[in-house]
């Protein structure tokens, strides 16, 4: 909730209490540069145990609420007719209006199954923008190429336009008749765009995008991982949604997709994810697929326990306190940091800050994988786990070459109900001191590098050792301690 205070100063306010709290630790900067250096300058591989505020992900690590944990309790636990199942299934109707759903294990499966079933090889998929896993599956399993179809804007990082994640009309009508309505497996709407730094796509984007696709009769997917902040940004900043809900949004924004699917790992709080849809026919050529590759249709690969979390966990993140906890927290983040000189993705949107690297570290060429020194750098900084989302989160062309990122993005995730602002605070303090010191980053370079989805796995070196002059630096500042 935001508090305006007497200067006309916003506060964002947490709307909920800790009852159940987890010790954090915070160790010096020459551990922490031994971490990341044991890490292969790779904040996926840090452990628990170095990292202070781990911001790596917004996924399985928000807080739930004491009604969901009761869910854990009350759970029915059986194999197959699980009335936990059904109580999901009766959430899922009333909150998004859908008749038939089915639970996967994560939403990178509900993307396996959809580009299995409903990919068209040789043909394309087009979207909004990719994720790293959507994208692996399109290619992989459903043997198609992902087309992004964004607006030019999404790429400024600095912009004031309210919706980056809307997709190129234009451009998807011509797609369209480049390749021919029959070789468009379908087209993909993400909610909000994760690579694009969380930002949103508008209900008029998303109706004009329906109604291309009733025109060539194309199947319109949306990827609602993060559903609940675009709706809430939608309330925000679209002319005539000022005064509809959160609830209602995320009604009117399902009615209009073919099938959804989200990982539930997110705005529902827990582990899994789903697919759903109102189209029986499309249903039930999934339905074959989910035991084979996830389990029987009332577990879909997940536990009972945390589908009926999941359940609480939907009904919960229609409320504006639960959709709007981290976007109002993302807010004052990135608006402190640009007062400061600090470069981010602006507007603020869902999911994190992420730091423009670019711009951050403009003497790092892109051969260093700028974002991947910005996260390591932040790391010995300040014991922060950010994620490189630039070209170390692209895999590498036929040939081998590096394919470069559109963005080179350090993001800073903000779980959901679990820091505060004084967390903020120190994350602000501690970016101000790298900024200052920006000159001793230096670029990075690969050790180990795995075929596929490198940025999990991969390790690489700091050239000419720059770590340690950066943790020198700081010690210089602060002492041996903090
Ligand atoms: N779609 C979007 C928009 C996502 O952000 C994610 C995951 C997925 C699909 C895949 O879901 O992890 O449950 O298999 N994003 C996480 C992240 C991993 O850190 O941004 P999953």
């Amino acid at each position: 909730m935001i508090i305006k205070s007497v200067d006309g100063k916003e506060i964002p306010v947490e709307m909920y209490k800790s009852r159940m709290v987890q010790k954090m630790n915070l160790i010096p900067a020459s551990e922490r540069l031994k971490a990341i250096r044991e890490a292969g300058f790779n904040s996926f591989l840090l452990k628990t145990k170095d990292v202070f505020l781990d911001m790596l992900t917004d996924s399985g690590v928000n807080a739930m609420s004491d009604h969901q944990y009761a869910a854990l309790m009350d759970a029915d636990d059986a194999y197959a007719g699980s009335q936990t199942f059904y109580d999901f299934a009766a959430a899922v109707k009333d909150v998004m209006g859908y008749n038939h759903v089915m639970n996967v294990h994560q939403g990178r499966a509900a993307e396996h199954l959809l580009s299995k079933v409903f990919g068209k090889p040789g043909g394309v998929v087009i979207t909004n923008y990719h994720f790293t896993t959507t994208k692996a599956h399109i290619e992989l399993t459903g043997q198609s190429a992902c087309l992004e179809l964004y607006a030019d804007e999404a790429l400024k990082t600095k912009s004031t336009h309210p919706f980056k994640g809307n997709m190129d009309l234009q451009k998807v009508q011509a797609a369209i008749k480049k390749h021919g309505k029959e070789k468009v497996g379908y087209i993909r709407m993400e909610a909000t765009t994760n690579l694009l730094g969380g930002q949103p796509f508008s209900m008029e984007n998303l109706k004009a995008v329906r109604k291309i696709c009733d025109q060539n009769g194309i199947l319109l997917v949306i990827d609602g991982s993060l559903m609940a902040e675009n709706a809430y940004l939608i309330t925000q900043r679209e002319k005539g949604y000022e005064k509809k809900t959160v609830a209602e949004i995320v009604k009117e924004m399902c009615s209009l997709a073919d099938l959804f699917y989200m990982s539930g790992r997110k705005n529902t709080c827990v582990r899994g994810g789903f697919i759903a849809t109102n189209h029986k026919n499309l249903f039930e050529q999934l339905e074959p697929w989910l035991p084979v590759y996830e389990g029987f249709f009332t577990y879909g690969g997940m536990s009972l326990r945390e589908i009926g979390a999941m359940a609480v966990g939907l009904r919960e993140m229609v409320d504006p306190s639960v959709a709007g906890a981290s976007v109002e927290q993302i807010k004052y983040f990135v608006e402190k940091l640009e007062s400061l000189g600090i470069p981010c993705v602006t507007p603020p949107g869902g999911l994190a800050c992420h730091i423009d690297a670019k711009k951050f570290l403009p003497h790092v060429p892109k051969e260093g994988y700028i974002a991947g020194a910005m996260v390591a750098a932040l790391h010995i900084a300040s014991g922060v786990r950010g994620m490189e989302r630039g070209t170390i989160s692209m895999d590498r062309d036929a040939k081998g070459h590096d394919v470069y990122a559109d963005l080179e993005l350090a993001r800073i995730a903000v779980p959901r109900r679990v820091y505060s602002i004084s967390h903020i605070e120190y994350i602000i303090s501690r970016l101000q001191w790298l900024h200052k010191n920006r000159e001793l980053v230096g670029g990075l370079k690969f050790v180990s590098e795995p075929p596929v989805l490198r940025f999990f796995l991969g390790k690489l070196t700091d050239l000419n050792g720059w770590g340690q002059k950066l943790a020198d630096a700081f010690r210089k500042d602060f002492g041996d301690k903090w």
